[in-house]
């Protein structure tokens, strides 16, 4: 194991038997979106993912909505190599891959193709997130996505009025092969009573199977995934822990085009099961 390594990743990797910890979303590149906007705020985000027990991080950006035409493919690669090379000469031992979080737009697709948009780690899943202020059905896009191969990743669905209000709306997505991704922080109280709820709700029933922290700074936002990890073990038990917090993520990172085809064509159940084989679905 890489002697630089912090305690806390160690623990981590050890605790799990896993390669690497991965957080599949989180906004560390400077001077792009809400997340750091200096190189030393974006360092000091990195060294607390490293202490909260993460050995990589995927960079995932803001793409679309606001951010749309600022924050393309070969800006995000530029940044990621820019920020891994001062991770090595700031001693933080962190890998940084490309990737970004997605807002729902009619143009995905056509800018997948170009380069512009970018799934995670260049893999066959994307973050997909949608819009805040009002709802949007993301069905067709989850359809699209699945007939070229990329399985969709929900973003924090948890967060959204709208699709709390209405929790039966997640099973179409789920069906057409999309997962669910939580944030660690929701499942902490962080984002209010109703998030917390609707978090634990679907990690129970098993149809969120992914935690990341969508962190965006060491203060207002930071890490906390020791902690989510620690209270997933505690009231769903160690093995939902470990798919949910360090398995599925990696398998988020190394997915490849044949997985998200397999989800589509087999429905949800059953790639579900397959997908959190041997975890107990808790309460
Ligand atoms: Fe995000």
């Amino acid at each position: 194991m890489d002697d630089r390594l912090t305690n806390a990743q160690r623990r981590r990797l050890e605790r799990f038997g896993a390669a690497e910890a991965v957080d599949i979303h989180c906004h560390c590149l400077p001077g792009l979106d809400d997340g750091p906007a200096t190189a030393e705020e974006a360092v000091a985000l990195c060294r607390a993912l490293a202490e909260d027990g993460f050995t990589t991080v995927v960079a995932t950006p803001h793409q679309l909505g606001r951010y749309d035409r600022r924050n393309g493919g070969p800006v995000v690669r530029a940044a990621v190599e820019g920020l891994n090379a001062t991770l090595v000469a700031e001693n933080v031992p962190l890998k940084v891959v490309p990737g970004a979080d997605v807002r729902l737009d009619e143009r995905i697709i056509p800018l997948l193709a170009a380069g512009e948009v970018l799934t995670v780690g260049g893999g066959s899943h994307i973050l997909l997130e949608l819009p805040h202020e009002t709802y949007i059905e993301p069905l067709g896009m989850i359809r699209l996505l699945a007939g070229r191969g990329l399985r969709a990743v929900v973003t924090h669905p948890e967060r959204h009025d709208a699709v709390r209000r209405r929790p039966e709306l997640v099973l179409p997505w789920l069906a057409a092969g999309a997962m669910l991704q939580l944030t660690a922080g929701s499942l902490l109280g962080d984002f209010g009573r109703g998030a917390e709820d609707a978090a634990w709700r679907w990690l129970a029933a098993g149809s969120a199977t992914v935690v990341a922290t969508d962190s965006h700074d060491t203060e207002r936002r930071p890490p906390c995934m020791t902690k989510a990890i620690a209270e997933v073990e505690r009231r769903l038990g160690a093995d939902v822990a470990k798919a949910v917090c360090v398995d599925n993520p990696l398998r988020v990172l190394r997915g490849r085009p044949q997985d998200a085809a397999d989800a589509a064509a087999a429905g949800a159940a059953p790639k579900r099961r397959a997908w959190g084989s041997g975890v107990s679905r808790g309460a």
